[in-house]
C-alpha cells in the first residue's frame, strides 16, 4: 500500500500536528480511565503519534505495512511495533487505551471488516479501557469531484502529490500521482488507495457489537470526528 512512499511518508504529512493530537488523546483517555499507563496504536504507520504518546504511556504499535514499520522502528527502537492486520490480531495482552487514528479504519473497506477490526481492538482493552477511532468520511460527507495536492519543499527533497477522488458505492478510491525529486533524480509514480465510507450508525453499531459504551465527538483531532468507546468494568463482587 505504502511500499513506494514509506520513506517519504513523514515529509508528506509534516503539516499534521501530531504533538497537539497526542496531547488531546492523552487528555481524553485520562478523563475516562484515570491513571491509564499503557497504549496500543493500531495502524501506527511510522509511529509519530507513538513518539508523542510515549511521554505519558508505555506504548506499542501495530501496522500491516512492513515498510512503514521499518521507519517506525528506526524512530522508536524501544517501542514494540508488531506487523499485523487490524481485522484480526491477538497480541496476547491488554492495554488501558487502544487508538486507531488518521482514518486508517477506512482501509478495511467493508462493514463486516469494520466490525471485525473494532472487535479485535476491543478485545485488547483492559476493563474500563478506552478505544479511540478516528474515522474516514461517511458516504454523505465525501465530495466529488475533488482535487487535492500536497507539496514538500525541503533543500534535498521536493514532492508534489496530486490526486482526485472516485466514489463507487461505498468505496472511495484515490490515485495519488507523486513527483519526487532528490539530488539523485526525479521520479513519477502512482499509488492507488481505497477506503470504505461508513455511516455514523455503522460505526456506533460496531462499537456496541464489541461490547463498548460509545460516544461520538464531532470535531475530534482534525475535524474528522472521533468514536470513543469504553470497555465495561468487572461487576462489583457481592459480599455474602
Ligand atoms: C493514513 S495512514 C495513518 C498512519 C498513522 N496512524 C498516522 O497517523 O500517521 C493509514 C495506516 O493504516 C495502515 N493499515 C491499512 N490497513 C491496515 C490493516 N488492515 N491493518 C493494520 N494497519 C492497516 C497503513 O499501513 C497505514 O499505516
Amino acid at each position: 500500500m505504502f511500499s513506494r512512499t514509506a520513506r517519504i511518508y513523514d515529509a508528506v504529512y509534516a503539516w499534521k500536528d501530531y504533538e497537539r493530537e497526542a496531547a488531546l488523546l492523552h487528555e481524553l483517555v485520562q478523563a475516562r480511565k484515570p491513571g491509564a499507563a499503557t497504549l496500543l496504536d493500531v495502524a501506527c504507520g511510522t509511529g509519530v503519534h507513538l513518539a508523542e504518546l510515549s511521554r505519558w504511556c508505555r506504548c506499542e504499535g501495530l501496522d500491516l505495512d512492513p515498510n512503514l514499520l521499518a521507519v517506525g522502528r528506526e524512530r522508536l527502537p524501544d517501542v514494540p511495533l508488531h506487523e499485523g492486520d487490524m481485522r484480526g490480531f491477538d497480541l496476547g495482552r491488554r492495554f488501558d487505551a487502544v487508538t486507531c487514528l488518521f482514518s486508517s479504519i477506512g482501509y478495511v473497506l467493508t462493514v463486516e471488516a469494520l466490525e471485525a477490526a473494532v472487535g479485535a481492538m476491543a478485545r485488547h482493552l483492559e476493563p474500563g479501557g478506552v478505544l479511540v477511532v478516528e474515522p474516514w468520511l461517511s458516504p454523505e460527507a465525501v465530495v466529488t469531484p475533488h482535487v487535492g495536492a500536497v507539496f514538500v519543499d525541503e533543500p534535498e527533497l521536493k514532492i508534489a502529490r496530486v490526486n482526485t477522488i472516485e466514489v463507487d458505492g461505498r468505496t472511495s478510491s484515490f490515485d495519488f500521482h507523486y513527483l519526487v525529486g532528490t539530488p539523485e533524480g526525479v521520479e513519477h509514480f502512482v499509488e492507488h488507495h481505497e477506503l470504505g465510507l461508513f455511516t455514523h450508525e455503522e460505526h456506533l453499531a460496531a462499537f456496541r457489537a464489541a461490547g463498548l459504551e460509545v460516544e461520538h465527538d464531532e470535531e475530534g483531532l482534525m475535524g474528522r470526528g472521533l468514536y470513543i468507546g469504553v470497555a465495561a468494568q468487572p461487576s462489583a463482587v457481592n459480599p455474602t
